[in-house]
């Protein structure tokens, strides 16, 4: 029995960690695709593929249900994944409509039509590709009427992270700060639009200042995810977790073990 938890690389991790404490449980199959990370630099198609053949390989190995817990990859190739089709009993989900459902202060699955909601400027950090999508605004816009997104594509943060430079990491994020806020002066909320980024969430917070809410999404799909499970309990899956990489094993554990703080040994997908 296992759920997947998808990711380009390492991000992944802050949902499956926020998911694990949600639902200890249950056990989880985590694949991160380290050897063809970043994604945000791809083009959708690019980004499609690779997204749909490391999901096809985790049906293949038990999960029926697996979460997209890459932004870039839930921009570009959720909705295409789903209109062309699922295999019987198999589903995948993204993780930007419990986010959004968050900031909208809606109830999880509520698809009543948008309204005016409390908060009216928000800053959308996030990938190259995520940001080109404009797929957040999309699904904002089901959702809710009159608010300003200024989304802020942060190249290079995510190459730091994998390569464990969180020095440049934390510089890039000040700088990508600097160039929101020449956008947006002042927004109410910012949205960690990338998985990768809870790993940087104090320096996020600390430049844009302490009046500024930020969402990040490790506890938001793990509350979405417990209540999705409890909706469909068929959907545990039939395969045994544990964590997996097209990268290479040894190194990706290395990195993993050290965000996480606890050993996490990966295997060769
Ligand atoms: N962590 C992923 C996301 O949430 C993608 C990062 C990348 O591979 O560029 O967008």
């Amino acid at each position: 029995m296992a759920v997947g938890i998808f990711d380009s690389g390492l991000g992944g991790l802050t949902v499956l960690d926020a998911a694990q404490k949600r639902l200890p449980d249950v056990d989880f199959l985590y694949y991160g695709d380290n050897a063809r990370a970043p994604y945000g630099v791809r083009d959708a198609e690019d980004v499609y593929q690779l997204t749909k053949a490391a999901v096809h390989d985790m049906w293949d190995k038990g999960c029926d249900l697996v979460i997209l817990a890459c932004n870039t990859a839930s921009a570009a190739a959720l909705r295409r994944m789903q209109e062309g089709g699922l295999p019987q009993g198999k589903r995948v989900l993204g993780v930007f409509v419990p986010l959004i459902e968050a900031l909208t202060e809606r109830q999880w699955g509520d698809n009543s039509p948008p309204r005016e909601v409390e908060v009216k400027h928000v800053a959308l950090f996030a990938t190259p590709a995520t940001v080109a999508s404009r797929a957040f605004q999309r699904e904002l816009a089901f959702r809710a009427i009159g608010v300003d997104v200024e989304a802020q594509a942060c190249g290079g943060v995510v190459d730091a992270i994998e390569d464990g430079d969180m020095i440049l990491a934390e510089a890039l994020v000040r700088s990508h700060v600097d160039a929101l806020k020449r956008k947006m002066p002042h927004p109410q909320a910012a949205i960690l639009g990338c998985t990768h980024y809870p790993l940087m969430e104090q320096t996020f917070q600390e430049a844009l200042g302490p009046e500024v809410k930020v969402f990040s999404q490790g506890s938001l799909v793990a509350d979405s995810l417990s209540d999705y499970l409890t909706r469909h309990p068929d959907m545990y899956g039939s395969g045994a977790g544990g964590f997996y990489t097209t990268g290479n094993p040894g190194r990706v554990s290395d990195r993993a073990t050290q965000f996480l703080r606890r050993e996490i040994t990966f295997q060769a997908a």
